[in-house]
């Protein structure tokens, strides 16, 4: 059924078909709602246990999403068949508009996926990558980068209405104008910004995180009253410290401290959360962080 697809099939932006690299909570959620707005997508993963894995997680949230449907399985259906789970990036690429990296932040393994990639994509294939926390600039490394650009969306993608587009000193405006235009087609309202550390949510909101856990560090209050007092104090929907377990706290630490390493002046360290991934505590994901689930 057409009743699905939220949008009227345009392709404005000049992409309709789509390419993810890496089926996992972020690459999952971008391949869900570019299928929900009519997007031909392409999952790329490694392994058919991880495409699995992320074909699972996006059948699980249409249906919360698609809840409200007549026939819900058939809605789900109907989205799920514009995808293509492939461990073939040249399979995946052909005809392919738009490329969108989502590993785990690793920029050598990113890199390594923008050289593969540059085999087998059209030339007129935009590539961008999701990475919250490394240099849009680094992970390009010369590879097209006047159609090179970020394109970071929020956990959990089918919710959070924000992407930010991010344009390095060399992305042009062509490129940068395709990217907003695709992320309002998939639903999204974007902002464009320059390849900062942290782009502009991440620059503000983890500061923010650490220092709540530095707070509960010190002894003036407790984690539950932490994430109480800003959850009805400030609005928030999740406090600081279940908002970690939500992005785990592995990826928080890696975050934190690549920044520690590239960016010393503007951002420290947090034992605390490195001490809870040490001890295999990553969060909602596995089950414990914070708190446990
Ligand atoms: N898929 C589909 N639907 C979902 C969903 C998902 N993954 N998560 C929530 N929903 C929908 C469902 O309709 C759900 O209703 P059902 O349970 O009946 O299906 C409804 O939302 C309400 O959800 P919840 O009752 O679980 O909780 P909520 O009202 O608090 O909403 C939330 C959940 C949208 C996640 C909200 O709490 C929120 O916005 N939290 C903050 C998230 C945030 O700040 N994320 C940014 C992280 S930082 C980041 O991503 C950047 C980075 O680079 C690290």
């Amino acid at each position: 059924s057409a009743s699905a697809t939220r949008s009227s099939l345009a392709h404005a932006s000049g992409i309709a078909a789509v390419t993810i690299v890496g089926s996992g909570i972020m690459g999952a959620g971008i391949a869900q709602v570019s299928a929900h707005h009519g997007k031909d997508v392409r999952l790329v993963d490694l392994s058919e246990e991880n495409l699995a894995r992320g074909k699972a997680a996006i059948e699980g949230s249409l249906k919360r999403v698609l809840k409200k449907e007549a026939d819900v399985d058939a809605a789900v259906a109907d989205v799920m068949a514009r995808i293509t789970f492939t461990s073939s990036m040249e399979e995946a690429l052909k005809g392919s508009d738009l490329l969108v990296e989502a590993v785990y932040e690793d920029p050598e393994t990113k890199r390594q996926i923008f050289g593969v990639a540059q085999q087998y994509a059209d030339d007129e294939c935009i590539f961008a990558t999701n990475t919250s926390s490394l240099s849009v600039n680094s992970i390009c490394n010369g590879v097209r980068p006047e159609r090179f650009g970020g394109l970071h969306f929020f956990n959990p993608v089918p919710m959070l209405k924000l992407v930010e587009v991010i344009k390095t000193d060399e992305t042009s405006d062509a490129t940068a104008d395709a990217l907003r235009e695709f992320a309002a087609e998939v639903g999204k309202e974007p902002i464009v910004c320059k390849d900062t550390p942290g782009f502009v949510v991440n620059r503000l909101l983890v500061p923010y995180l650490q220092s709540a856990v530095d707070m509960m560090e010190r002894g003036d209050a407790s984690k539950e009253d932490i994430d109480k007092a800003m959850k009805l104090g400030a609005g928030m929907p999740m406090g600081p410290f279940e908002l970690l377990d939500v992005i785990g706290l592995d990826t928080a630490a890696l975050i934190i401290n690549s920044w520690v390493r590239t960016h010393g002046d503007t951002f420290n360290a947090t034992p605390a959360i490195d001490k809870l991934v040490s001890d295999g505590k990553f969060g909602r994901k596995n089950g414990e962080g914070f708190y446990k689930y």
